[in-house]
């Protein structure tokens, strides 16, 4: 398979999601709609003042994170490929009358759909998992920010996708290179929901990332590892305190969440 078909299938998946997660309590809608922010406290500390800024999302799903952005006095511009996300995002946006913009691209295409730089830019849980090539990635967060501009990112930790489904085995090497191409059934938001599809990933290590930003010349002002997931995204999930979850029995144990702010020379 191409990176073309790959990302086809990918879109397939994410587009078959939206409905389900919408609906979802793990996203909270209507919760999010009477007022209650989507962020977590990792990333509101990393973003801290964003009042009248320019933030590019980059992968926001259908906008809640973005529009809970948008909230706290940002000038919101959130990407993603999925067309029903971004459907939904526009829906939402004209449900709470918030101010944002929502762009339909494939991250690695969107030079060619907007072409002005951002005071930040922004990228959380659950991102360049779908993306082959971190290079190019760096390479599109470092061409949007303004010089002096900011990256706030916030992603599971790679240590976490070494292991099967239910931590049971280490399913694949930390240095995994290739394409993870699986079949996935129900979602992390909808167990039960009446989905099966093909999804294809891909794992970085934390210095392919680093590594990545700083060949783009961002320096890395602050970097951090977490013991827990703000989401209860594991099979068996144990509560160790408010927001923060890790997989039952290994409690402690394993890097799950890691954070970083880099900023462009
Ligand atoms: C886990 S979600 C976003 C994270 C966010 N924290 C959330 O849960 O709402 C991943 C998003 O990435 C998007 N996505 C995946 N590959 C993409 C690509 N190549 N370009 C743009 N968006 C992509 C999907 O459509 C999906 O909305």
């Amino acid at each position: 398979m191409n990176e073309r078909e790959y990302f086809e299938l990918n879109k397939k998946l994410w587009n078959d999601k939206v409905d389900y997660h919408f609906k979802s309590q793990f996203y909270g809608v209507e919760q999010f709609l009477k007022g209650e922010s989507t962020l977590n406290e990792i990333e509101l500390n990393l973003l801290g003042e964003i009042k009248q800024k320019s933030l590019l999302h980059l992968q926001c799903h259908f906008g809640l994170d973005s529009l809970s952005l948008a909230r706290l006095g940002a000038q919101i511009t959130g990407v993603d490929f999925s067309e029903k996300a971004i459907e939904k995002a526009n829906e939402l946006k004209y449900l709470t009358n918030l101010n944002a913009e929502f762009v339909l691209s494939n991250i690695y295409e969107l030079p060619e759909k907007l072409n002005h730089t951002f005071d930040l830019v922004f990228s959380s849980y659950g991102t360049i998992g779908w993306l082959p090539d971190i290079n190019r990635w760096a390479k599109i967060v470092a061409h949007f920010l303004k010089p002096g501009g900011k990256f706030i990112f916030v992603e599971f930790h790679p240590v976490r996708w070494m292991f099967s489904d239910d931590f049971a085995s280490v399913q694949y090497g930390y240095f995994h290179g290739g394409a993870i191409v699986e079949e996935e059934s129900g979602t992390y938001a909808d167990a039960n929901a009446p989905l099966k599809n093909i999804s294809v990933g891909w794992n970085h290590t934390l210095s392919d990332v680093i590594q990545a930003l700083i060949n783009e010349g961002l320096g890395i002002e602050n970097f951090q590892e977490f013991n827990f997931s703000p989401y209860p995204i594991f099979i068996e999930n144990a509560k160790i305190d408010e927001n923060k979850f890790a997989p039952k029995g290994l409690e402690n144990k394993l890097p799950l969440v890691y954070a970083l702010k880099a900023i462009k020379h």
